[in-house]
């Protein structure tokens, strides 16, 4: 057996593939079949007289999905779907499936969740689901590279580390437990005895927020480093994700093309620096006149392309009673594309102005808001890296800024187009009686965290670390409206199944 990815090293010999039906269409002494295998699609041929008889009426009974085994000689072809053909010689089918649910036509995005373990078959699902795969190969690459040594955090724990209003709750035992939101705290043990560690696993929130950024069940990688200050962090960052970005642009062609993602920007993040602002230059920014200029021009451009695009559907209307066939095709997808993109520009008409007037009267100590992290980072192709926060909005454990104590060494990465934090990092508190006021003043129970103080009892040293956000990191890169797509099984509000 031959994986379709590999046909390259067999052309001009017999071989056979197993697989299931993506797509089919025949004349009348034709079959040709796209065959996916898991590692890739390509068309096979069948033709009557070059086949036995039982293998001609197995091709005749075929339909979406079925799966067979196919057995042909590999022949070059640019034109074909992934650059080679199989003209058949066998073919032996395996099973005729049910009428498969999911068809070339559009289906809503429910009816897709609802089937989302059928849906992951579909091109774009797999294209996302080889992405996600390269960034996390990337992501051990990069960090075993840099002898940072991965360890496992708990995902029961007894603890709230960043208070409890977004932990699940569950029992163990006769006692009280959470699901993990973060293996930070751990790290910080794990550190203290190798130095350079991450982790890398499953984290819970229970925020009853139903956004495109947002699952309850996601996966982060945190590091965590003895002897980092802020800027140490912030560079290595930059650094990780520079190279994530690489490895994808890199070995995920097809599926970036799959995706018809614009990588542009991506080359950019990986050749030019991360804008570094601070949280208060940033809130300046915001509540500037050139970013209401800004937003208003947005507005116009906005207005003007959806002008231009409603003039260029009534030429295409125009056309499409004479035009042929081919030509009619491209005509609807054309205005099908127009469509989507006018209740794209729709959206921002509506929004622009909010967003405006929510920038222009943010208050210094507020929480950036999803409006207000696209508009910083619209201003860049690259992710930013904001730091030195408001020390009231950020967690117990962030070290205090020495040259103001209202700001914590806090830092998150922004992406650009739309896809905000990717990174949420800090450096940690590492004076024991420091740690010990802050639990205080967050109302944390002390003796849940006795063996966390333990850390700054026994050889306290300077150190930082951060957490990637694994879905938000596939959304951007693949240009995904969505973290839904972005992981095989999505867990948000509202959805436990399937
Ligand atoms: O900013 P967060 O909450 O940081 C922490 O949990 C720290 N303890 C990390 C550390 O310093 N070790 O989360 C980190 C990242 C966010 O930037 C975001 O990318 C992702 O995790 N994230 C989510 N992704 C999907 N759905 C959610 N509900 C997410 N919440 C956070
Ligand atoms: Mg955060």
């Amino acid at each position: 057996m031959v994986y379709i990815k590999k046909l390259s090293e067999h052309v001009d010999e017999k071989v056979t593939l197993k697989g299931w039906v993506y797509n089919y269409r025949s004349s009348k002494n034709l079959y040709f079949i796209e065959l996916r295998d898991g590692s890739g699609i390509c068309q096979c041929v069948v033709a009557r007289d070059e086949v036995p008889d039982e293998a001609w009426q197995g091709a005749e009974s075929l339909r979406q999905e079925s799966s067979l085994e196919i057995t042909g000689t590999v022949v070059e072809d640019e034109r074909s779907i992934g650059g080679y053909e199989l003209q058949v010689t066998d073919l032996n089918v395996i099973q005729v499936a049910e009428d498969y649910p999911i068809t070339p036509k559009e289906h809503g995005v429910e009816f897709l969740m609802e089937n989302r373990h059928l849906w992951l078959r579909s091109q774009r699902q797999w294209a996302a689901m080889r992405v996600r795969n390269e960034i996390i190969f990337a992501i051990h690459t990069f960090f075993q590279n840099e002898g940072f040594i991965q360890m496992d955090a708990p995902i029961f724990t007894g603890n709230a580390a960043e208070g409890t209003t977004t932990l699940f709750e569950t029992e163990y035992f006769e006692e009280q437990a959470y699901l993990t939101q973060s293996g930070q705290l751990y790290g910080e043990a794990m550190a203290m005895a190798h130095g350079l560690i991450y982790t890398f696993g499953p984290t819970f929130r229970a925020e009853k927020s139903k956004t495109r950024r947002h699952l309850t069940e996601f996966w982060m990688i945190e590091p965590e480093m003895a002897f980092y200050d802020l800027n140490m962090n912030m560079d290595l960052a930059e650094r990780f994700v520079k190279v994530i970005i690489g490895r994808v642009l890199e070995n995920c062609e097809n599926e970036l093309n799959i995706l018809e993602r614009d990588t542009e920007n991506l080359k950019k993040a990986v050749e030019h620096d991360f804008p570094v602002i601070s949280y208060t230059d940033a809130v300046e920014n915001l509540k500037s006149d050139e970013t209401a200029q800004m937003l208003d021009d947005m507005m116009e451009s906005r207005k003007q392309e959806k002008e231009d695009l409603a003039k260029e559907k009534e030429e295409l209307e125009a056309e499409h009673g004479q035009a042929k066939k081919w030509r009619k095709a491209q005509i609807d997808q054309r205005i099908k594309d127009i469509a989507a993109r006018v209740d794209q520009i729709e959206e921002d008409l509506r929004n622009i102005p909010e967003w405006k007037k929510s920038a222009r009267e943010f208050e210094w100590g507020a929480d950036f808001g999803g409006s207000d992290e696209t508009i910083l980072t619209m201003q860049y192709d690259v992710p930013i890296l904001v730091h030195r926060y408001p020390a009231e909005i950020k967690a117990f454990y962030m070290k205090r800024d020495p040259e103001d104590d209202k700001l914590a060494l806090a830092v998150d990465m922004l992406a650009p187009e739309g896809y905000g934090e990717i990174i949420g990092g800090s450096q940690r508190e590492d004076d024991l009686d420091v740690l010990l006021e802050r639990i205080h003043e967050h109302d944390l129970p002390e003796n849940i965290f006795d063996w966390y103080l333990d850390l700054r009892k026994y050889g306290t040293v300077p150190h930082s670390g951060f957490g990637l956000g694994l879905e938000r990191t596939v959304a951007w890169l693949c240009g995904l409206h969505h973290v839904r797509e972005t992981i095989p099984f999505p867990r948000m509000m509202g959805r436990l199944r399937p």
